[in-house]
């Protein structure tokens, strides 16, 4: 006994030493077309075993074939042969909630088709295979992009990367987007198969797709069952089409079989998704402005418009549910800027950025990077009031929904004088905004909104006369006696009556617009619009150079520190993570194992928290230990932690294993590690997925489903 420990103590030290070396070895997110390339040598290493061509190939069917970008803001894996996606239940939310009402509610209750017809379809949601990735930099940057400099050069680029595009969908129904990596310094052409009709099959209620609320929200231990189930439809052709009765399941490339063998600590996986932004090379300054000015100013706002929305929310089920996708969605970044705060606090992240500057100045000295620092550092300092005018407009002005209706409204004028004279751009026009309009309304509620506005109005007249250093005059508030404006807003605008809006949009004309400008609501709406491009127009040259310093600082970085592989941040393109399996310590002497069960459900349970209520159907199974084939050792998995680099974008992505079968669904990190979309922690850093057995027991056992999983590929 001794003897092995002495022996595991000594691997232990070996191990660690390694890493020191390594240090990075587990972060980043790789281009998949690049693999080969750059990585696969180093995950064979650590246990993968596929090779490049199995995970991405533009001539076999490959793994990247299973993954599709899930409306565009979330990540989605195909999970059948007849075309059955699986994401997150946050991601499929508004979806459910757009399906639901006070009598079906499926948020609280789920909602489960027994049958293909039973699906629901959702008009507006795509699901988007990548086809192919290939690096285009020398078109883009030539013929002579290369040797300009400034908005010259921005236009010769914007002009090649057109052309470039409308050359690649030429032939075929593939669409392209060319897009920049590494700030700038390299392009690749990514072409994606488009698919519009995507129906909800299934989801479970709120309390298991959302257990533990806004509580657990970003939190490790977790018990959440955040997945729901959608599917792909094709014309008879395969092919992608919009949404008709007609359609058919879409039979795909790849689908992904599921492992119910589930993991061990240590074990290899990796994470394919579309993770949608993250900075990992800022200055210091930009770093320090994040921290101690954007963040709290943001997190006030928030938090006040979140006080409001809570106590309306809970005076009747209709608001409940207007209301229940934005609360959601403003609450889940609220906290994670707050996690972000401490973790950078934490991990001493401006230290440890200034330290690296130091050592980056004395290097670049005098040489070809030398005003690269400076630059950089000046540039960001300028674009700081900038950003804080533009965050506040849109936080407190644009959250205001009457307000955005206005701005919305305006918007909507503006486009359509440009377009005067083309008669069927207009029409399209028209039914756009109608569209949209009639969905904001939907889920508004007047007396709701005066409350927020009397809690947001305030913050942002005052913000934005404190703000210093823009030549954007914020010249004196229209909003001058706050009460009384938001009285007359709220009883006189006529934008507080969703049918004038329609009415104005339907017969639009130069006079009624006129007329419009006196509406105190229009006015709000206009002001904001106004000051939004104002700050836009000033604030971006300062940005394009900022993106060309931060481009220059990287390319100085690779040369510098040449043992070391840089990845790009990521850009919502479609991305590859690996890691392992791996529990952490959130703080001295405590200790967070990486996987937990549905005994951890009941003990949430019993204390009797809101966020933490089951229905009795859950309870029972749980209770009962009646877990059918998804039990291991007398115990139901729920989630399980594991050292992937991932972000915002990557919820719904697979988290997969040595083999290439699912395991789990991504859908969050933990709490101590969210900072690492400024500042990646190899051992503080984790992401959080729901275990698939846990999935398919929802499927099977709990809603009875059971159709679905003859569907899938299980490997027992
Ligand atoms: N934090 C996760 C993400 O960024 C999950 C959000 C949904 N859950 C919630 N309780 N709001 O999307
Ligand atoms: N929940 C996030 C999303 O919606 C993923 C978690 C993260 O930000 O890492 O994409």
């Amino acid at each position: 006994m001794r003897k092995l420990h002495i022996f595991t103590r000594a691997l232990l030290i070996l191990l660690l030493l390694n890493a020191s070396v390594n240090l990075h070895a587990d972060e980043g997110m790789w281009l998949p077309n690049l693999i080969q390339k750059l990585n696969i040598e180093d995950m064979q290493l650590k246990g993968l075993e596929l090779s490049a061509e199995e995970i991405y190939s533009i001539n076999n069917s490959s793994l990247k074939d299973a993954i599709v970008s899930f409306g565009g803001f979330c990540t989605g894996e195909v999970i059948s042969s007849q075309g059955l996606i699986l994401t997150n239940h946050h991601c499929g939310y508004g979806q459910i909630q757009k399906h639901s009402s006070v009598e079906k509610d499926y948020l609280k209750n789920g909602f489960w088709a027994m049958r293909h017809d039973q699906e629901l379809a959702n008009p507006g949601l795509t699901a988007s295979f990548i086809v192919s990735i290939t690096e285009v930099t020398d078109s883009v940057l030539s013929p002579g992009a290369k040797s300009r400099s400034g908005k010259d050069r921005q236009r010769i680029i914007e002009s090649n990367i057109k052309r470039l595009e409308k050359e690649a969908v030429k032939d075929g129904h593939y669409e392209a987007q060319i897009k920049a990596f590494f700030h700038g310094s390299r392009y690749f052409l990514i072409l994606k198969e488009v698919f519009k009709d995507v129906r909800l099959v299934g989801a479970p209620p709120e309390s298991i797709g959302k257990f533990g609320g806004d509580t657990d929200n970003w939190v490790w231990p977790r018990h959440t069952g955040d997945f729901s189930l959608f599917r792909i439809y094709a014309d008879k052709n395969n092919m992608p089409a919009e949404y008709s009765k007609d359609n058919i399941p879409y039979t795909p490339k790849h689908h992904l079989p599921i492992s119910l063998k589930g993991v061990e600590e240590n074990d290899f996986t990796m994470v394919f998704g579309f993770p949608g932004r993250t900075n990992e090379y800022l200055l210091s300054n930009e770093i320090d402005f994040i921290k101690n000015t954007l963040n709290p100013i943001r997190i006030h706002i928030r938090d006040e418009k979140m006080k409001v929305l809570q106590t309306n929310m809970q005076s009747s089920d209709a608001i409940r549910i207007k209301y229940s996708a934005k609360y959601a969605r403003l609450s889940n970044y609220y906290k994670k800027w707050k996690g972000e705060n401490m973790g950078l606090k934490r991990s001493r992240a401006i230290d440890k950025k200034q330290k690296e500057e130091a050592d980056f100045k004395r290097w670049a000295n005098d040489g070809a990077f030398a005003d690269v620092y400076k630059n950089l550092e000046e540039y960001n300092a300028l674009s700081h009031p900038y950003q804080l005018l533009l965050n506040i407009s849109y936080e407190a002005g644009l959250g205001i929904d009457l307000i955005y209706f206005g701005f919305m409204l305006e918007r909507f004028c503006q486009s359509y004088d440009l377009a005067e004279l083309d008669k069927k751009k207009n029409e399209e026009l028209k039914q756009r905004f109608l569209k949209r309009f009639k969905k904001m309304y939907k889920d508004f509620d007047l007396k709701t909104d005066k409350a927020v506005a009397e809690a947001l109005l305030p913050i942002l007249d005052k913000s934005l006369s404190e703000i210093k250093g823009s030549n954007v005059l914020y010249n004196g508030s229209i909003w001058a006696d706050m009460d009384d404006y938001i009285n007359k807003m709220y009883s006189k605008s006529f934008l507080t009556d969703s049918n004038n809006v329609f009415d104005f949009i339907q017969s639009y004309s130069k006079s009624k617009y006129k007329k419009s400008q006196k509406d105190i609501g229009m006015q709000s709406g206009v002001f904001i619009a106004k000051l939004i491009a104002r700050s836009r127009l000033s604030y971006q040259p300062i940005q394009d150079s900022m993106e060309v310093y931060q481009g220059k600082y990287m390319l100085a970085l690779i040369q510098k520190n040449k043992d070391r592989t840089y990845y790009p941040n990521a850009n919502s393109t479609l991305r590859l993570a690996y890691g392992k399996v791996e529990p952490y310590f959130p703080k001295d002497g405590v200790f967070y194992h990486y996987q937990t069960h549905s005994s951890g459900i009941l003990q949430k349970y019993s204390s009797g928290e809101k966020d933490y209520v089951i229905d009795e159907r859950l309870e029972k199974l749980l209770k009962e230990k009646d877990f059918g084939d998804y039990e291991v050792n007398g115990k139901l998995p729920i989630c399980f932690i594991a050292s992937n680099h991932t972000t915002g974008g990557n919820s719904g992505s697979p988290v997969l294993n040595a083999r290439g079968e699912f395991i789990g669904i991504n859908f969050d990190r933990n709490w101590e590690g969210t900072m690492s979309d400024l500042n990646y922690d190899i051992n503080i850093c984790r992401n959080i997925a729901v275990d698939a057995r846990y999935i398919l027991f929802v499927i099977d056992k709990y809603a009875g489903a059971t159709y679905l999983l003859d569907e899938m590929s299980l490997v027992r």
